[in-house]
């Protein structure tokens, strides 16, 4: 089944269960200054979460776009993403337990047809904050899933939330599907073997954590449940990783033909592990950058600009690792991601000019540094927060890919070295900035300092209103 089919079917399947289709927000939250991407669909909903009236009822769903950061160093094995698309139907103080459960089971083994034999699930164990969830394991069990394939784990396996520092969270329920077929699905459900695939999570936001870490009871009990797009299509497309998925395969074919490789490791195929992690990485990283662009996110050395730059850079050293020689390729490659999207998130082609030009620009100003900068690299026996310093400084390496590359040569950085010189430099500039600041009006008129000010206002509504 297509991946566009799967995102319809999910929403109809709600739809018809009396839940509003809204649209994927922005990848940029718009009222939590303490995460700098959406993580998951319930994160624009906080303010309903929370009790606030939404306009398109009590019955929600979507399909979200998401940006994790903490999974970067994760992309290259079979399952984790940058960029992801999460499915999600929501319960604003309306239907708990019951009906969220028995409709994801429903939609699971219905709807798609996944045989009950290949699925598990996990339910909260307990703990001092909140009790054990017997009353889902009961509605699992009522449902056909076996005891064997139930399994009670505590709050770091099986508790979700919240987004950010503080706010909605709760017990979760996980679902897990058997993705083998040449062994048999095991009769007792172990959430530590890793054939064993996270697809859907049902969260029982019944908690709002507060400043001090309490878990608080909520004025009202929501469900919010996320399932990953490319996870599903894996479980219904039949292949071993989420980057053989019709989400992906036609970005890492591109990839694959501009280095010059033929094929995708798996099975039957010969490429080292370096290859695969390599082409895993640029398709997942250009393709997370293309998405942020698109929403107007460029580089900077600061929050999400920070991580567009980090992207595109750790993009442009594993092409060099594959040797791609088309001086065109990130853009060739963001261009086939567009392809592949455009149908469902417009603002991709509408800015497809703006993506292009910001990640060309983004790697011909790293590949003028790149070389060299490995080199110096390749002189040093340890990494002295200085040494790290000035490959930030002189030769634009993100710390993150210093880090990296000291570990594929097994050496260390010194990372708290780093941070001091890190703060040493930003004082400079900040001492710089006031002083060209003072330069530029300290002999002004009180008049000339208010419609200086008044210019800066009006530049920064015009910024918002354009
Ligand atoms: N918020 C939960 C998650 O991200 C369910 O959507 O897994």
């Amino acid at each position: 089944m297509k991946s566009d089919e799967l995102r319809q079917k999910f929403l109809d399947f709600f739809k018809k269960r009396g839940h509003s289709i809204i649209p994927s927000a922005s990848l940029i939250p718009e009222n939590d200054p303490t995460v700098l991407f959406t993580t998951a669909g319930m994160h624009p909903l906080v303010p309903y979460l929370l009790g606030e009236n939404h306009p398109e009822g009590k019955r929600l769903t979507n399909c979200q776009k998401c940006i994790r950061t903490g999974d970067i160093d994760d992309v290259g094995d079979d399952t984790h993403l940058t960029f992801f698309e999460m499915l999600g139907n929501w319960s604003l103080g309306d239907y708990w337990k019951e009906d969220a459960i028995k409709w994801s089971f429903e939609f699971l083994t219905k709807e798609l047809k996944i045989s009950i034999e290949r699925l598990a699930v996990s339910c909260f164990a307990g703990d001092a904050d909140a009790p054990k969830d017997d009353e889902s394991a009961k509605i699992w069990e009522s449902l056909g899933i076996k005891k064997e394939r139930i399994a009670f784990l505590p709050k770091e396996d099986n508790w979700w939330g919240p987004a950010g520092k503080t706010g909605p969270c709760g017990p979760d329920t996980e679902m897990f599907y058997w993705k083998l077929n040449d062994k048999p699905v095991p009769e007792v459900f172990d959430a530590k073997d890793k054939n064993w695939v996270e697809i859907w999570n049902d969260v029982f936001m019944q908690y709002v954590k507060d400043e001090e870490g309490n878990y608080n009871l909520a004025k009202q009990k929501n469900v919010d449940t996320g399932m990953g797009l490319e996870r599903l299509a894996m479980v219904m497309q039949k292949v071993p990783t989420v980057f053989k998925t019709d989400l992906f395969d036609p970005i890492i074919k591109k990839v694959l033909e501009l280095s010059g490789k033929s094929c995708q490791k798996g099975e039957g195929c010969n490429c080292s592990d370096e290859v695969k992690k390599s082409v895993r990485i640029i398709a997942d990283h250009l393709k997370a950058a293309t998405f942020l662009i698109s929403e107007g996110v460029v580089t900077s050395n600061l929050g999400q600009g920070h991580i567009v730059r980090r992207l595109i850079r750790r993009a442009v050293r594993f092409g060099k690792k594959l040797e791609i020689k088309n001086s065109d390729w990130v853009k060739e490659i963001a261009e086939i991601v567009v392809k592949n999207y455009r149908n469902v998130y417009p603002e991709l082609e509408k800015n497809i000019k703006f993506i292009a030009e910001e990640l060309s620009k983004e790697k011909e100003k790293f590949e003028k540094t790149l070389e060299s900068g490995l080199k110096e690299f390749e002189k040093l026996e340890k990494v002295s927060g200085k040494d790290a310093f000035d490959l930030y400084q002189t030769y634009g390496f993100p710390i993150e890919i210093t880090q990296e590359l000291a570990k594929e040569k097994g050496i260390n950085v010194d990372i708290d070295e780093f941070g001091k010189e890190m703060e040493k430099h930003q004082e400079l500039s900040r001492t710089a900035s006031a002083g060209m600041f003072k330069g530029g009006l300290a002999d002004a008129s009180e008049q000339t300092t208010k419609l200086h000010t008044a210019a800066h206002l009006l530049l920064a509504a015009l910024r918002q209103v354009l």
